[in-house]
């Protein structure tokens, strides 16, 4: 498939940025970046640091096993292509999250993202479970100081495997009642485009109907949908990016 040029200036940006975590950029890159063409990368120490020393990354099978995991999650992300598996154990008697694993085949803000997440469900003796469904990705970015507005789709994967996980623990423990399912609506009835498909290309940075509809192409045949499409493009921009 024919790549768009953004597109491949993005994923040079990317794969640059994200193997070496700073800022070394080929010539014509610099030169869009320098015109104001594509967003500046920024990465806090923070960021950094949880990317090149990750806290509570599953390293082996032989972890997993000593874990003893009560719950388990596990995403992908439509964005990007990119897998998250996260695995959790529980105080029962205290309704907390007291342990957390994950792996990933994400990005370096994946990494990072989520190891944070990590450490914000377990620190201080472990967090509540219904505090923890709470957690939105914005909190888990401003705990790394920022991320790239491109990379903020990296930060929900460990949101959403962790919200799988707590499901499956309810479900292992017969707590059906307390199960949050998050079901996808269809909008546009002519190419049966569901609000999760406008959420994940707000989170793919797409913050207009216009930008919106050149990823999904929503609204070209069903125009009846348009209203309801740009309602939810500011919900989800209020959710993910706040303000
Ligand atoms: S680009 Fe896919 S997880 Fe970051």
């Amino acid at each position: 498939m024919k790549m768009e040029k953004e597109e491949m200036i993005d994923d040079e940006l990317s794969s640059v940025n994200e193997l070496k975590v700073i800022p070394m950029r080929h010539k014509d890159v610099e030169a869009k970046v320098k015109a104001g063409k594509v967003e500046e990368w920024f990465y806090t120490d923070i960021v950094k640091d949880h990317f090149f020393n990750p806290r509570n990354l599953l390293r082996s099978d032989d972890d997993l096993k000593k874990f003893a995991h009560d719950g388990y999650g596990s995403v992908g992300a439509a964005a990007c292509g990119d897998k998250m598996d996260m695995w959790i154990k529980i105080d029962k008697e205290n309704d907390k999250i007291i342990g957390c694993l994950f792996k990933t085949f994400g990005c370096g803000s994946a990494i990072a993202s989520t190891s944070m997440l990590t450490v914000m469900i377990t620190e201080n003796g472990g967090m509540l479970i219904e505090q923890a469904l709470k957690i939105k990705p914005q909190d888990i970015v401003k705990r790394l100081g920022d991320l790239p507005q491109r990379k903020f789709h990296c930060s929900v994967l460990g949101d959403k495997s962790l919200r799988q996980a707590i499901n499956d623990y309810f479900r292992r423990t017969g707590q059906n009642d307390r199960i949050v399912i998050e079901g996808a609506q269809v909008v546009d009835m002519a190419l049966k485009i569901t609000d999760k498909d406008i959420e994940e290309a707000v989170l793919d940075g797409a913050h207009d109907f216009e930008a919106v509809q050149k990823k999904t192409k929503v609204g070209v045949h069903d125009k009846s949908c348009i209203p309801k499409v740009k309602e939810l493009i500011e919900f989800y921009k209020q959710k993910y990016y706040g303000g």
